[in-house]
């Protein structure tokens, strides 16, 4: 039955989990996927969370099923999350999904659903695990450009220019914040820009957000999404807690759609979970139950956002002092743009066999397009890593 199968290529981000565990240097650094460490190199649980946690060990007397859209309090919080507080809820349906990856492919499955041809434009470079989730449901692909390695910011010209040739009705999928692999992120101009062009040219957007809170903070990271609601008459949203909760392998994320109006919004929600019951019937609940309870209370929902502040903001402090190593080894400007970049990550600009000796001869892992996770920067041993870095470069 399987003699014929090949293995199939293990995912380029995932497998540096494996190979950075196996590697029995004591002063290697781990910079590979994205999961958020403190100083000391630890992803804890956050504080709101296991106290949300708790309560939910001590108060939940079932586990009978709750239905296809899983939790409806966490589907509520989460959509108010995302659109904020003047959002029109009439029009927006959210469903709980297994972890962000789940509703991208929840919100794949409806869009294969609405419109079985269409074609969504992914940003060149996007996350790794994108163009299969897409594939897998069918959808075809067209990339636009977006990033600029030599200066490490946004083609912002060239993105427009692809997306101006995009058929009516193909969708453009955007990173709410935190650009994963760049870090290079759209201002509120270009949101803007961007806006108008979805609205002229008849566009579906489709905003991935796994980072709300990491970037310029909770509402900030939220803008360009709130821009597009408030002007389009449909969007499609996917959103992840595994980053901002900090509950990676609960699999907490939720699949979002803005529709023409609330009837519109009640058929899409239907094939959505339509969708849901063929691939998984029903999503993980623990986690997201945590989420739910910590968002409706007001003390623990304070107590989470400032947790995230806290993990924010040391990872713009490493950011800073990255780049400041890597000016003084290296002599040069030619890394500054790691402290303007936000979220979890930058894009170095090395080559793949750079990126190879780092790892053989350093211990340094990065995915192999060099991102780094800013989060596994080492506080206490910035310039030895920049020095690494620069002895790779010739
Ligand atoms: C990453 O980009 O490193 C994370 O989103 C983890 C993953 O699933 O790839």
């Amino acid at each position: 039955m399987f003699e014929d199968l090949q293995p199939a290529p293990a995912d380029k981000i995932l497998a540096l989990i494996g190979l950075y565990r196996a590697d029995p240097r004591t002063n290697k650094v781990d910079l590979g996927v994205g999961v958020y460490k403190d100083r000391d190199g630890k992803t804890p649980v956050m504080r709101a969370v296991r106290e949300a946690e708790k309560r939910l060990l001590n108060s939940q007397d079932t586990k009978t099923y709750l239905g296809l859209a899983g939790d409806a309090g966490f589907n509520a919080v989460m959509a108010k999350l995302a659109f904020g507080p003047g959002a029109d809820m009439t029009r927006i349906r959210a469903a709980q999904a297994p972890g962000g990856s789940g509703a991208l492919r929840l919100v794949a499955e409806l869009l294969k659903r609405t419109r079985a041809d269409a074609t969504v434009w992914l940003s060149d470079p996007t996350w790794p695990n994108h163009m299969p989730v897409m594939r897998a449901a069918g959808l075809q692909i067209r990339e636009y450009p977006y990033f600029d390695a030599a200066s490490g910011f946004v083609r912002f010209d060239d993105m427009l220019a692809a997306l101006l040739t995009a058929e009516r009705g193909d969708v453009v999928l955007l990173h709410g914040c935190c650009h994963n692999p760049t870090g290079a992120n759209l201002d509120a101009a270009q949101w803007q820009a961007v806006t108008d062009l979805v609205v002229e040219r008849g566009l579906l957007p489709f905003v991935d957000i796994a980072y709300q809170g990491f970037g310029d903070g909770l509402e900030a990271d939220a803008l360009g999404l709130r821009l597009l609601a408030a002007k389009v008459p449909e969007m499609v949203v996917a959103s992840s807690c595994s980053k901002n909760f900090a509950v990676y392998r609960d699999r907490v994320g939720a699949a979002m759609v803005l529709a023409r109006d609330s009837a519109q919004a009640d058929v899409a929600m239907s094939q959505m979970l339509s969708a849901a019951r063929a691939m998984y019937s029903m999503p993980p609940d623990h986690g997201a139950a945590a989420v739910r309870i910590v968002l409706e209370d007001a003390s623990l929902r304070a107590d989470w956002e400032a947790e995230l502040e806290e993990m924010r903001l040391r990872m713009l402090r490493l950011r800073v002092q990255f780049a400041e190593a890597l000016r003084r080894q290296s002599n040069s400007d030619r890394f500054d743009f790691v402290a303007s970049h936000r979220g979890m990550f930058s894009r170095l600009g090395l080559t793949e066999g750079q990126v190879e000796r780092l790892r053989a001869e350093h211990g340094v892992y990065m995915v192999g397009d060099s991102r780094i996770n800013v989060a596994g920067l080492p506080e206490d041993g910035m310039d030895d890593l920049a020095k690494a870095i620069v002895s790779v470069l010739d």
